[in-house]
């Protein structure tokens, strides 16, 4: 009896192998997908509009852009891209005819993803429903409007290369230093940007005056005074969960977004990756913004909500 039992049960893996895979990478690529924050910049919410069908508005010191449709549709979609096109766009911030991206896009952080990764997210995006949305155009200075200058701001500025594990480090602190910087672009945000909108490299992570949405956007480095040198690391773990600050405040704004739509979905290991990785950071003393958080309305109802 228990041999044939054994047997049955062998047979259904053998037989179950291929589907898992596919499963197993459509599964990988929703897990990074929703890490990444793909959907909150390609989805115009405030307008009710269809998920990653684009059209939200990212509002810049250079200018507004507006998200283009990354749903499969083939007509006003990338429905149409290769394996090879979408790997180019997010490692080199090149269209499939060639043209530059603004960095708006941030494929300064997604060129660290494993070629893996960035598969297994393509997998998943084009399993997911095509909707017709034509692209608009963004609204930028004159000078900012031709691809060619881009062209010479990507020399000076973007350099393109797979995250590179550190293997003096242990292997928590290389998949939190992967998730920071590659996956989950925490720097994008938390990394001033010169009058050129290239990364001041001195104030990693120190945190930026004017950021996203004109919102100023705290330092986390392990600074006592400016940073976040006083959290315990259980602390920064909670925050990326919940968003409650150990002083017992909620975060607001983009940040809030961050938490809800992409922190909140990884596995409390990988949480702990990410703070384990920014503890370790070299505390840089710079102030981006002022505590004064009960300011912004945002985070007040968010408070109450809770
Ligand atoms: C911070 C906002 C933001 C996030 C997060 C973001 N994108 Fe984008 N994306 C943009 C912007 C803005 C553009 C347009 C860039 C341009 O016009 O040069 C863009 C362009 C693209 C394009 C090119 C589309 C085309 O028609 O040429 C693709 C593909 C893309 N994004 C995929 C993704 C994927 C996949 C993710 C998640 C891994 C992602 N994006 C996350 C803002 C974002
Ligand atoms: C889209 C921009 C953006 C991204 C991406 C982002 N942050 Fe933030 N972050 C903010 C803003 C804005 C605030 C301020 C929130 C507030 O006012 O409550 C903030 C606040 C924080 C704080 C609280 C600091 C304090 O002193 O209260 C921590 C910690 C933090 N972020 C860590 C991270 C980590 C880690 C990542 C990546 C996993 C990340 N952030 C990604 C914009 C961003």
């Amino acid at each position: 009896m228990m041999p044939a039992r054994v047997a049955v049960f062998l047979g259904l893996i053998v037989a179950a192998v291929p589907a898992a895979a596919v499963d197993n990478a459509m599964r990988h690529g929703e897990y990074l997908f929703r890490a990444a924050g793909c959907v909150t910049c390609h989805t115009d919410e405030k307008h009710q509009g269809a998920p990653l069908a684009g059209g939200r508005a990212l509002t810049t010191r250079f200018g507004t852009f507006y998200t283009p449709n990354i749903t499969p549709d083939p007509e006003t979609g990338i429905g149409r891209w290769s394996e090879a096109d979408f790997v180019r766009a997010l490692r080199e911030g090149k269209s499939p005819a060639g043209e530059p991206y603004y960095p708006a896009f941030p494929y300064t952080s997604y060129t660290r993803l494993t070629d893996a990764d960035i598969r297994a997210i393509k997998t998943y995006l084009f399993s997911q429903k095509p909707v017709r949305r034509v692209n608009q155009p963004h609204k930028l200075p004159w000078y900012l409007r031709s691809r060619q200058t881009l062209n010479i701001w990507k020399t000076l500025f973007f350099k393109s290369g797979v995250f590179q594990p550190q293997p003096e480090q242990s292997p928590k602190w290389n998949r939190g230093a992967y998730l920071v910087t590659a996956v989950a672009h925490c720097g994008e945000c938390h990394t001033p940007r010169h009058l050129l909108g290239g990364y001041k490299e001195s104030l990693r992570f120190a945190g930026a005056a004017a950021g996203v949405d004109g919102d100023a956007v705290p330092n986390i480095t392990p600074d006592k005074k400016t940073g976040i040198g006083q959290w315990r690391q259980s602390d920064l773990v909670d925050y990326l969960e919940t968003g409650a600050t150990p002083d017992g405040d909620y975060a607001g704004g983009a940040m809030a977004e961050v938490i809800d739509n992409n922190l909140t979905q990884l596995t409390k290991d990988d949480r702990q990756a990410i703070a384990v990785y920014i503890m370790s950071l070299p505390p840089v003393t710079a102030v981006a913004h002022k505590n004064d958080r009960d300011k912004k309305g945002l985070k007040k109802s968010r408070n109450q909500a809770n």
